[in-house]
């Protein structure tokens, strides 16, 4: 039985790491450290809890952490495969979330749209969990930046990371995460898949305070020189499956490879939301070599996700 103190957030979702304050993020840090911790210790914080995961899109990391977190919380989670029909197809967003709050203490919604995220947020008493909208990737974000907590000691204010190619989900997160700690984030794709102008300006905004740097490039010859982490994710992200073809020539330059990382630190890590693509965003010699963190990045979805659960929802 544990008699750990859980703290609590104080907002109903987690739709963005945006809306989270630096102690808030430090809140999640460290509940995650425990629970990975003590993982046997916790089973029964959320004891009788019930999730609802709504996806529109496939999952092997979002969907095995939340399930299994939950497991182990002593909670459970109910799978709704809404990969055929959109949320909102047969019935409005609305409709669902009024639906959902009757039966389940929480949803984690991975859909196309991000409005169809904030949309079940507004309407519905119970916590809502962006597990990833073509817009944002909170808890991937969160877990990245948490193995490099773990990896640095604490250490993030004046990292140098790196990002290389497409101004995606991923990318926003990422810059939302950096811009809040102190990291120092250089963001490089190739002209036309920049990250979303709105993200960038509210980073700038929060780096005013924070004191990391935001960068934006286009040059991927000079954009991890002494980079302490080099950061990718695929090509053409789900939705954009019929545009892989064109983009495979576009970000041919944006690949991550030997060269690449010979120009960061020689301890930087490598690092990937996955699934990997070796051969095109990653070569396999670095996807497979010893700077690699994925794994380490991917087990930690577990532990992140978890304190993220236990945060909006032990009393
Ligand atoms: N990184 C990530 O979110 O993985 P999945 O798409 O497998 O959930
Ligand atoms: N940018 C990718 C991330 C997958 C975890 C996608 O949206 O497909």
């Amino acid at each position: 039985m544990s008699t750990y103190r859980f703290g609590s957030l104080p907002h109903k979702d987690l739709l963005s790491v945006a809306q989270l304050s630096v102690d808030e993020i430090g809140l999640i840090f460290n509940t995650a450290a425990e629970l990975k911790r003590n993982r046997e210790k916790h089973d029964s914080v959320l004891r009788g809890k019930k999730l609802a995961m709504v996806f529109e899109k496939d999952s092997l990391r979002t969907r095995f952490t939340f399930d299994v977190g939950m497991q182990d919380l002593g909670g459970h989670a109910v799978f709704m495969d809404h990969r055929d029909a959109r949320i909102g197809q047969r019935e409005s967003v609305r409709d669902v979330a009024k639906n959902l709050e009757r039966w389940v203490h929480a949803i984690v919604a991975r859909t196309y749209k991000h409005r169809v995220v904030t949309e079940l947020a507004e309407n519905c008493s119970i916590p809502v969990i962006n597990g990833l909208s073509d817009y944002l990737h909170p808890c991937q974000a969160l877990s990245d930046f948490f193995t490099l907590y773990e990896k640095w000691n604490g250490d993030i204010a004046g990292r140098r990371i790196t990002y290389l190619g497409d101004g995606n989900n991923t990318c926003h997160s990422l810059i939302n995460t950096a811009s809040k700690l102190g990291a120092h984030l250089t963001v490089c794709t190739p002209e036309g898949y920049e990250p979303n102008s709105k993200v960038v300006h509210e980073a700038m905004l929060f780096a005013r305070q924070s004191g990391a740097e935001i960068r934006i490039t286009n040059d991927p010859e000079k954009a991890t020189i002494d980079a302490d982490a080099v950061y990718t994710d695929v090509w053409a992200s789900m939705g954009q499956e019929d545009e892989t073809e064109e983009r495979a020539g576009i970000f041919h330059d944006y690949q991550v490879d030997d060269e690449i990382m010979g120009r960061a630190k020689p301890e930087a890590f490598f690092m990937h939301c996955l699934p990997a693509h070796r051969g095109h965003e990653v070569t396999a010699d670095v996807m497979d070599g010893p700077r690699s963190i994925v794994f380490d990045i991917a087990e930690n979805r577990l532990h992140v996700q978890k304190a993220i659960l236990v945060l909006l929802l032990h009393p």
